[in-house]
């Protein structure tokens, strides 16, 4: 395909970028399920953009909406201002929260979700009064974007390695098991044990140094991992234990996805933050 642009200054996020620029592979439209590449090809988007457009390319009554609002009124400032729609759709949402996650603070991305989240759970055990609760656990394999906190906590080696010492955390193990889970129907029948890990992390550090713990009820972006039979209750249980914040990432599971409006609504276990 003929060039029509400089394809020089655009950094791309996760993508060998020599070799893509080499041989793009641009995209110009999409409607519904596909999207549709410059030279005609039609493209089933089976991950729905990055797990982002569930709703489906092109819905008329979406962009309609999204011209309305900004016809209307493109922004205001969030900082002792506020639009009724924003109020409005935080009431909205609690009412698809778990009972008792009934507060909205609102991001920009994923990544902002989860180093927001972090604060908070850092913020909530210094409004206690456990000033030495500051780290942090997350888990192998574990995606929770790219800035400074969710490198921390993630479990994926290549994200973390050459940016320095990070955050003070810990990590369990992955919960990925084939040679005993390979038939298993549903949920994985083996690894709650697993779970024990944080009692035995909780224990070495100290419960008064941990503050948080942060999974994704099914693990992503490390590969969908489901959560063993009983071990994100497990989790739960141990958190309550010790009074450490549990933080479900829930970037990828919540909004439906699992047929439930949360994971936390599938699994019956509630955290003390969702992303
Ligand atoms: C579980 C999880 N947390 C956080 C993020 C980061 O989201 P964003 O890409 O919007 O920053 C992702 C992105 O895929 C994710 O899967």
């Amino acid at each position: 395909m003929e060039k029509k642009v400089s394809y020089d200054a655009f950094w791309m996020p996760f993508t060998a970028n020599r070799n893509f620029k080499a041989d793009p592979r641009i995209i110009n439209r999409a409607e519904g399920m596909y999207c549709y590449s410059d030279n005609g090809t039609q493209l089933l988007d089976a991950t729905a953009g990055l797990w982002c457009v569930n709703a489906g390319h092109g819905r008329k009554e979406i962009g309609e909406a999204m011209a309305k609002q900004v016809a209307e009124l493109d922004y205001s400032s969030p900082f002792n201002f506020g639009h009724d729609i924003g109020f409005e759709f935080a009431e909205r949402l609690v009412s698809f929260t778990p009972p008792g996650l009934n507060k909205v603070f609102f991001t920009n991305s994923g990544s902002e979700a989860v180093e927001s989240a972090l604060k908070i759970a850092l913020a909530y055990q210094q409004a206690k009064g456990n000033t030495g609760k500051f780290k942090l656990i997350g888990r192998e394999l574990g995606y929770h974007g790219v800035n400074f906190g969710g490198i921390s906590v993630g479990g994926l080696t290549p994200n973390r390695k050459g940016f320095g010492p990070l955050l003070p955390t810990d990590h369990l193990s992955h919960t990925l098991d084939i040679a005993n889970n390979a038939f298993s129907q549903g949920l994985p029948e083996h690894g709650v044990d697993k779970a024990e890990q944080l009692e035995q992390l909780i224990q070495f550090h100290g419960a008064d140094s941990v503050a948080a713990v942060i999974v994704e009820p099914i693990s992503g972006a490390g590969g969908v991992i489901l959560p063993p039979k009983g071990y994100l209750r497990r989790l739960r249980e141990i958190c309550s234990k010790h009074d450490v914040v549990l933080i479900f990432d829930e970037v990828i599971t919540g909004w439906g996805r699992l047929g439930a409006s949360f994971a936390s609504e599938a699994f019956d276990v509630v955290p003390d933050l969702i992303t």
